[in-house]
């Protein structure tokens, strides 16, 4: 009976080796992997919508319409360095050659349509001011400081305009978790304070506004 228990053990574990290579086999040949660019693009746009518009699924999709290009390249590398935590952004994004994430980064500056809507309306005003004024006594600056009045980012600094509410009230909320992770510093922990001095309702607000902004 021993012998037979060891036996079956040893199979479960030879039969989750083979499945898992398989698996990964078949994962290979997913559409990310083959083709050009334009099978690439394909491929983002049925998480993140056919014009870059953003989805909301199970999980929202955010907007990378208008997107800066520097901004979009430095965040892909990101989920490939594991510095920004997102396991199926991970898989997409490792399998890409430098220079196809550079090509696919440039791709979505051009398209622009319409901000995706659905944010609670009732606190937009605050949501306003915190982004033109900031929150001086929680140390809180204004946003379009750096991500310009018009919400449009630049370089490095991204677009906020049109972005999916959802997307960014979870951004926000989760930064010291998603974002900035592993020993390297990088760019995310110069938001780190701003999303830390946020309440949950000033964020709300905040990111309502700016999901209404073209
Ligand atoms: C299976 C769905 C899926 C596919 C396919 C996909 N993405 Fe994503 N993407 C996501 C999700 C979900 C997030 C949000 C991750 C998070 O919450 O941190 C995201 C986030 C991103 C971000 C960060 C955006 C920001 O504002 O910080 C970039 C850039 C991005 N994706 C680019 C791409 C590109 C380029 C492709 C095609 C090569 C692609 N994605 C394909 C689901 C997908
Ligand atoms: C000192 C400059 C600066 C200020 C002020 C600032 N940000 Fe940022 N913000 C950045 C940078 C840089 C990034 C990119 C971080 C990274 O590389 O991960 C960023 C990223 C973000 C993101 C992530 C966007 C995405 O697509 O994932 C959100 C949301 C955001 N900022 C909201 C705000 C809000 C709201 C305010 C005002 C309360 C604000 N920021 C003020 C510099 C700033």
């Amino acid at each position: 009976m021993k012998a037979t228990g060891l036996w079956l053990v040893l199979l479960a574990a030879m039969l989750t080796v083979i499945f898992t290579a398989t698996g990964n086999a078949q994962y290979r040949a997913a559409p990310a992997r083959q083709g050009g660019l334009e099978a690439k693009l394909e491929y983002c746009k049925t998480c993140h919508g056919l014009s870059g518009q953003g989805y909301m699924g199970y999980f929202p999709m955010p907007r990378l319409a208008g997107q800066q290009p520097d901004y979009i390249e430095a965040q892909l590398r990101a989920f490939i360095e594991r510095r920004r935590t997102n396991p199926i952004m991970f898989n997409v994004a490792h399998v890409l050659s430098p220079s196809m994430l550079t090509a696919l980064a440039t791709h979505f500056r051009g398209l622009n349509p319409r901000p995706f809507g659905g944010a609670p309306r009732g606190s937009l005003a605050e949501g306003k001011k915190i982004f033109e004024e900031g929150l001086p006594e929680a140390n809180v600056p204004a946003c379009s400081a750096c991500h310009g009045t018009d919400g449009h980012g630049q370089n490095e600094i991204p677009r906020l305009a049109g972005q999916l509410y959802p997307y960014t009230v979870g951004q926000l909320s989760g930064w010291k978790t998603e974002r900035g992770q592993g020993s390297a510093v990088d760019t995310s922990a110069i938001m780190a304070p701003t999303a830390h001095n946020m309440t949950r309702s000033q964020v709300e607000a905040v990111a309502a506004y700016v999901s209404n902004l073209p």
